[in-house]
C-alpha cells in the first residue's frame, strides 16, 4: 500500500471535507464541484489497492452509487443524496410542480436504496424541504439554494464529528488501545468520522493512543478502510479478525471501545455493522466501556426501539466470496444481514455534537439537548 500523498481530482472549489490530516483533504469520499454540476465519489470498494474517483451527473446514477457501496457509511449516504437532489435541480428546469414531482421521485428512488441508516431519510426530508421552499423561484435561484443546503449538511456533518470526538476524546485513558468495528471515519462521514474523530481527537490531544481495527467481515470495512485512512494520518492501527477481539479483550489489550451508529432508537439502542452487538456483550464481560458516536441525523426518535429498526439484508454473493475468490459452493445459500442491535444496557456513553448521554443508566436521546427548530 501507498503511503504516499494521493492526488485527489481536481475541483473547482476546495473540498469541503476535512479529515483531520495535517494536510486537508488529499483525499475524500463525496463532494459536490460546482464549476461542472457534478458529485465526485471515491471509490470505496476498490481501496486500498486502488484509489479511483467517479463524477456523476444524474440522480440515479448516484443512487446506484450508494446501493452498489461506491459511497457508504451513513452520514456520507445522506450528504451524497443531498447531493444528487443538487444534481436534479440543476437539470429540472420546469415550473414548481414539475420540479416538487421530480425531486419526489428522486428522492424516493434514493431512499430506497439503503434502508437501515436513517441519516439518508434525514438528508432527503431536509432537501425535500427545501425544495418546498424554493420550488417558485427561477430554476437558477432554486438551484442555488438546494446547493447551499446540501452544502451545509456537508459541512454541518464535520462541524458535528468535531464536537463529539472532542467530547468522547475526554473518556478515552491515556494511552489506550481502543478496539472499533467497521469503518466511522471520514471515509464513511462528511470528513474527520465519528468513532474516528473520538480517536482522532484524543490522538491530536496528544493522548498516545493505539486502534485494533476489526477486520468487519464480510465487507472489511474495517481492514479496508479503517486502517487506511487511520494509518494515512500516522495513527497507530493493527488490524485483527473478528474472531480474534474476545482473545485481546481476555489479554487486558482493549482499554476502550467505540464505534458508530446507522440508526439510534428513542430508546438509546444502536444499530451497527454486524458484529458490533458481539463487541458490546465482550467489552461488558471485560469491564470495557462500550461508546457509540453519532450525529443527532442518525437518532431515529420516531422509532421506539431497535427492535423496530429495519435490518438490511445484502446479497448472498458478498459472503460468499472475497475479492472474486470463491469461498461457499454454488448454490450453498449464505445469510447476510448488514446491522446488528446492541440494547441500550450495553452501551456505557453516545456522543453526539448535542453532548453526551449514557443509556445504559437509562439516559436516551431525548434527555440532549432539543433543536430550536425541533
Ligand atoms: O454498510 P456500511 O459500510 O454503510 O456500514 C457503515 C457502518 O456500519 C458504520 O459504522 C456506520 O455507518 C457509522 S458511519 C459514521
Amino acid at each position: 500500500m501507498s503511503t504516499q500523498p494521493i492526488q485527489r481530482p481536481e475541483l473547482s472549489r476546495d473540498p469541503l471535507t476535512s479529515h483531520g490530516s495535517p494536510t486537508p483533504a488529499e483525499w475524500f469520499a463525496v463532494e459536490y464541484d460546482p464549476a461542472t454540476g457534478e458529485v465526485v465519489m471515491l471509490d470505496q470498494r476498490k481501496l486500498p489497492a486502488e484509489v479511483v474517483y467517479y463524477r456523476y451527473t444524474k440522480p440515479d446514477q448516484v443512487a446506484d452509487a450508494i446501493r452498489s457501496m461506491v459511497v457508504r457509511g451513513a452520514p456520507a449516504i445522506g450528504i451524497s443524496a443531498a447531493y444528487a437532489l443538487v444534481l436534479l435541480a440543476r437539470s429540472e428546469k420546469g415550473d414548481a410542480a414539475t420540479f416538487l414531482m421530480a425531486n419526489g421521485v428522486a428522492g424516493r428512488a434514493l431512499n430506497a436504496t439503503r434502508p437501515t441508516a436513517v441519516n439518508l431519510a434525514w438528508a432527503i426530508a431536509r432537501m425535500s424541504r427545501k425544495a418546498a421552499d424554493v420550488a417558485e423561484l427561477d430554476p437558477e435561484a432554486r438551484y442555488e439554494a438546494m446547493r447551499a443546503e446540501a452544502e451545509a449538511i456537508h459541512i454541518e456533518d464535520v462541524q458535528s464529528c468535531r464536537a463529539m470526538g472532542k467530547l468522547g476524546a475526554e473518556d478515552v485513558p491515556e494511552g489506550a488501545t481502543i478496539l472499533t468495528h467497521c469503518n466511522a471515519g471520514a471515509l464513511a462521514t462528511g470528513g474527520y468520522g465519528t468513532a474516528l474523530g473520538v480517536i482522532r481527537a484524543a490522538h491530536e490531544a496528544g493522548k498516545k493512543v493505539r486502534v485494533l481495527a476489526d477486520e468487519t467481515r464480510p465487507y472489511l470495512q474495517g481492514a479496508r478502510l479503517t486502517a487506511w485512512e487511520l494509518h494515512m494520518d500516522g495513527v497507530p492501527v493493527e488490524v485483527i479478525t473478528d474472531n480474534m477481539a474476545a482473545h485481546f479483550f481476555q489479554k487486558g489489550e482493549i482499554q476502550f471501545v467505540v464505534v458508530g451508529s446507522d440508526r439510534i432508537a428513542a430508546n438509546g439502542d444502536v444499530a451497527n455493522k454486524i458484529g458490533t452487538y458481539g463487541v458490546a456483550v465482550l467489552a461488558k464481560e471485560h469491564g470495557v466501556p462500550f461508546t457509540v458516536a453519532a450525529p443527532w441525523s442518525t437518532v431515529d426518535m420516531a422509532t421506539p426501539t431497535g427492535a423496530e429498526i429495519p435490518i438490511e439484508e445484502r446479497s448472498r454473493d458478498e459472503v460468499a466470496k472475497v475479492g472474486g475468490a470463491l469461498l461457499v459452493g454454488e448454490g450453498i445459500p449464505c445469510r447476510h444481514p448488514a446491522f446488528d442491535v446492541t440494547p441500550a444496557r450495553l452501551v456505557d456513553a453516545i456522543y453526539t455534537e448535542r453532548g453526551k448521554i449514557a443509556p445504559k443508566d437509562g439516559q436516551t436521546p431525548a434527555d440532549l439537548p432539543r433543536a430550536a427548530a425541533e
